[in-house]
């Protein structure tokens, strides 16, 4: 091309760029967007937005935003102008809508980590045909036949290692416990033997990567983590070729079902493997820390779980048998209040990714095709005109919940139009009955043969996913042996 081509071509390129960039102004300018502002330049509000703040809190940017904008504002966030709501209604609107007006939207980088076949990152017939798989594999049914039995027996190998008068980390311990329950239940990996360890170890720098900036660069948390995600994804592998080699398909867990019943690649096999043992393992063992870090503020809230779980442990006691039953976590009431004002307290998973198929208007604002939607179900939760005293660990707010319901006939004693820990819709948590009764059973034996109290301050941040800076340390003793409520 000649100079006088190069021009030619530069100024048409500009030109066009000048009038896609008014069309969409004009576009924009004609669309009643809420209020907000799009931040820096291709930086836009990101760094603040995701400046770290105390877990029980919205943080100081949402807070000056919803002050300042209301519930439902525009920014620039992740790379992409957003709609950011704290508006219980349209987040119910944008779960419900999954697929029609809205889809799941997760940043490439997490697609990056988790796989292009994570259940997080798929949409459509994909995501359904993954979804009926773990679904079937998280059934109630599975839950009370085989989940139950197995979650106690983990909650009592992590506990029977809890000596008298020493300092513990709570979290430490709270992820050796879901994720041993999560790699037998997956891989029928045994605790403590050294490949679980080995897993285990890949698997916390795999974990530190996908939160982490997404810099693949040597030395990077990132690269690191994708270099633990390839190691991770060989020894699934090798599980699965195990599997078939010695004609052990049949065996009964997630890896086995999926060899056996499925149409899914190898590949798509690892992938959802790998998610499930993100989704199932990194949420709960947060949500299981974050009780007995509001637990041990909360001496009455014990006292009264003590009283309930006492009364349970006695009956067992009466009918012989050594294991809790349905029937039993099912009289569970108060220890479900825990769990739902621990999950509405401190908000494990704060926010979803999604992005606007079409160009949708809710209460009079314009949410334009493309846009990132962000429904931040924290806010919600810790919103003072829906929870009274919201920054409260308040238990019995549930108990008031549950007669509601039992008049009403529902039967979840958290099922509140603005209580969505688990999300909503089409892509409701898969794991989140089994979620609750981790925290059930482990809270039981906890109660009944512990007393704990923080050895050092230390208190839940939200970076934006939800840690313990100093891992918990809490300072146990012991006030019955294990053994004795349970049997030998
Ligand atoms: C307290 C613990 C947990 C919390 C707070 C939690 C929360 C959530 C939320 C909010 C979503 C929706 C994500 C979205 O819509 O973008 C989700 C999805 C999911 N969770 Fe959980 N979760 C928990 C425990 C578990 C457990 C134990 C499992 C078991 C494997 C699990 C498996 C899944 C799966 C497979 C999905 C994807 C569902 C889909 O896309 O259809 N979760 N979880």
């Amino acid at each position: 091309m000649s100079d006088f081509g190069t021009l030619e071509f530069a100024l048409f390129f500009i030109s066009l760029s000048l009038i896609i960039y008014n069309l969409c102004r004009r576009k924009h300018y004609s669309l009643n967007l809420p209020p907000g502002s799009m931040g820096w330049p291709f930086l836009g509000e990101t760094i603040a937005y995701l400046k770290p703040y105390p877990a029980t809190t919205i943080g100081k940017y949402m807070e000056q935003h919803i002050s300042r904008y209301g519930k439902i504002y525009k920014s620039h966030l992740f790379g992409e102008p957003t709609i950011v709501s704290a508006d219980a209604g349209l987040n119910r609107f944008i779960l419900q809508n999954e697929g029609k007006l809205f889809e799941c939207s997760y940043p490439r980088s997490i697609g990056g980590i988790l796989g292009k076949w994570s259940m997080l990152v798929l949409v459509g017939d994909m995501h359904r045909d993954m979804r009926v798989i773990s679904l079937n594999f998280l059934s109630n049914a599975r839950l009370k036949s085989h989940l139950l039995r197995e979650v106690e027996k983990h909650t009592l190998f992590v506990l029977s290692s809890w000596t008298h008068n020493s300092v513990i980390c709570a979290q430490d311990e709270a992820k050796k416990f879901t994720f041993n329950l999560m790699a037998e239940h997956i891989m029928s990996l045994q605790p403590g033997k050294l490949e679980t360890e080995q897993l285990k170890t890949e698997y916390i720098t795999f974990m530190k990567g996908v939160v982490s900036a997404p810099l693949n660069f040597p030395g990077t948390a990132y690269r690191r983590a994708l270099k633990s995600r390839s190691i991770i994804l060989k020894f699934i592998e090798r599980k699965m070729d195990e599997r078939i080699r010695n004609g052990r398909e049949d065996e009964n867990d997630l890896l086995g079902w999926v060899v056996k019943n499925s149409n899914l690649s190898k590949e798509q096999i690892m992938d959802l493997v790998l998610s499930l043992l993100f989704a199932g393992h990194e949420t709960s063992s947060v949500a299981l820390a974050l009780a007995i870090y509001f637990l041990q503020g909360c001496p009455t809230a014990v006292q009264q779980l003590r009283e309930e779980h006492m009364e349970i442990a006695k009956a067992k006691k009466e009918t012989g048998k050594t294991e809790l039953s349905w029937e039993e976590y099912k009289k569970m009431e108060f220890t479900q209040c825990v769990i739902s004002e621990t999950l509405r307290l401190g908000n494990v998973v704060r926010f979803l990714h999604r992005k606007a198929l079409k160009d949708v208007r809710y209460k009079g604002y314009d949410i334009p095709c493309g846009w990132k939607v962000l429904p931040v179900i924290a806010a919600v939760h810790l919103d003072e005109s829906l929870f009274d005293q919201a920054w409260h660990f308040n238990p019995w707010r549930w108990q008031h919940q549950q007669q509601q319901n039992n008049s009403s006939g529902a039967s979840n004693p958290s099922s509140n139009n603005y209580f969505l820990p688990f999300g909503g819709g089409p892509r409701l948590c898969a794991g989140s009955e089994l979620a609750k009764l981790e925290m059930a059973l482990f809270i039981h034996h906890l109660v009944l043969n512990f007393e704990w109290t923080l050895a050092q301050s230390d208190e839940a941040v939200a970076f934006p996913f939800v840690d313990f800076p100093k891992g918990l340390p809490i300072a146990v003793k012991r006030h019955s042996p294990l053994v004795e409520e349970n049997g030998p």
